[in-house]
């Protein structure tokens, strides 16, 4: 399988207005690191997991892909074509979709869903023969009546307006949709609805998927390989099954844990993460996990661990993994 996305050394920093650094120098701005060296691939017809908790860069790294969050320092291949211009982003955009995290909020209210299923089309001038069958057979391919063409989104059931997500995604024939908590918010029931619905698409259309999630469960049930992240930098990525079975730093370790079970007397609480996260404007000194971490030595606070390989297709960021 060839890689048809690469990111690269990626950063992404943002300006910090007022504050402390800006009294002492006016008119310097401070910037914060969102994201530091990501380095990270996707084949073709793979789906990768990215998981860490609030706050640790995990949408700014989808917005960044598509271009709509700017980069600090990196690169972004993708089909073979490195992402610079903005015309390059224009034509990634065309073909890969983001499936956003609150569908009805992410959706124009004052349009029909027929309308916004067609608006791909119309922001990326692509011609299209009719836009009422062509909203009905993305409709369909959701398991979406064609009536729903003339609803609004807040007359959408959340599990209707997460199909109406994918379906708008799936207009221009993408070949990466990012999908940032497709599920957050449903029912169990209509989660595991929405995720058949995207492997069944996967196979039919040959996509690959980015699924942002902190639902561990659901990672495990869908990807080919789990990134995770820590204050905007990957700790861990590895194959979903070798990473569940023996996960090799102690944050991922703990995630893992504390993943909820169905029998409560193999969930290991103990191993649950402890501690507040830190703020990425403070950053810890040293490996910025330590200030949680149940193993951590006197180096960890000194020395910051660089990415290491494990094996042919692990990486892992401790001393001591
Ligand atoms: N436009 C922005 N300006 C400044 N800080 C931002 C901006 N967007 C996100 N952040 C900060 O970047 C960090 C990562 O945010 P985000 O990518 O949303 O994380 P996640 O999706 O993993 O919860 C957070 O600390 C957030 O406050
Ligand atoms: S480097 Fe040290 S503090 Fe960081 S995760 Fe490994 S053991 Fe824990
Ligand atoms: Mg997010």
């Amino acid at each position: 399988m060839t890689a048809l996305l690469d990111i690269a050394g990626l950063s992404v920093n943002f300006p910090v207005a007022g504050g402390l650094f800006d009294t002492l120098i006016p008119g310097r701005k401070r910037y914060i690191d969102i994201l530091d060296g990501i380095s990270l691939s996707l084949k073709s017809g793979e789906t990768l997991g990215l998981v860490g908790e609030s706050g640790s860069g995990k949408t700014t790294l989808a917005r960044s892909i598509l271009g709509l969050s700017p980069i600090s320092a990196g690169t972004i291949t993708f089909n073979g074509a490195e992402l610079r211009s903005r015309q390059s982003f224009t034509n990634m955009r065309r073909s890969s979709a983001m499936m956003f995290q609150d569908p009805v909020a992410s959706l124009s209210p004052r349009m029909s869903v027929g309308a916004l299923l067609t608006e791909p089309f119309i922001i990326h001038g692509v011609v299209m023969q009719n836009r009422k069958v062509k909203a009905e057979e993305l409709l369909s391919r959701v398991g979406l009546s064609k009536d729903m063409a003339n609803r609004y989104p807040h007359e959408l059931s959340g599990g209707q307006a997460r199909r109406v997500g994918v379906a708008r995604a799936l207009a221009l024939h993408p070949k990466l949709i990012i999908a940032d908590e497709p599920t957050t918010g449903l029912d169990v029931s209509v989660q595991g609805e929405i995720l058949n619905l995207m492997t069944e698409l996967k196979t039919l259309m040959g996509l690959s998927y980015m699924i942002i999630t902190h639902n561990l469960a659901m990672v495990r049930h869908v990807s080919d390989r789990i990134a995770v992240m820590y204050l905007g930098r990957l700790i861990e990525v590895g194959p979903t099954r070798e990473v569940f079975k023996k996960p090799l730093h102690p944050y991922a370790k703990s995630l893992i844990a504390s993943e909820p079970q169905p029998d409560p007397r193999k969930r290991r609480a103990d191993l649950a993460i402890k501690g507040e996260i830190p703020s990425v404007l403070n950053r810890p000194r040293g490996c910025e996990f330590h200030t949680r971490c149940s193993i951590a030595q006197d180096r960890c606070r000194s020395e910051a661990p660089q990415l290491r390989a494990i094996g042919i297709d692990r990486i892992v960021r401790c001393h001591f993994a």
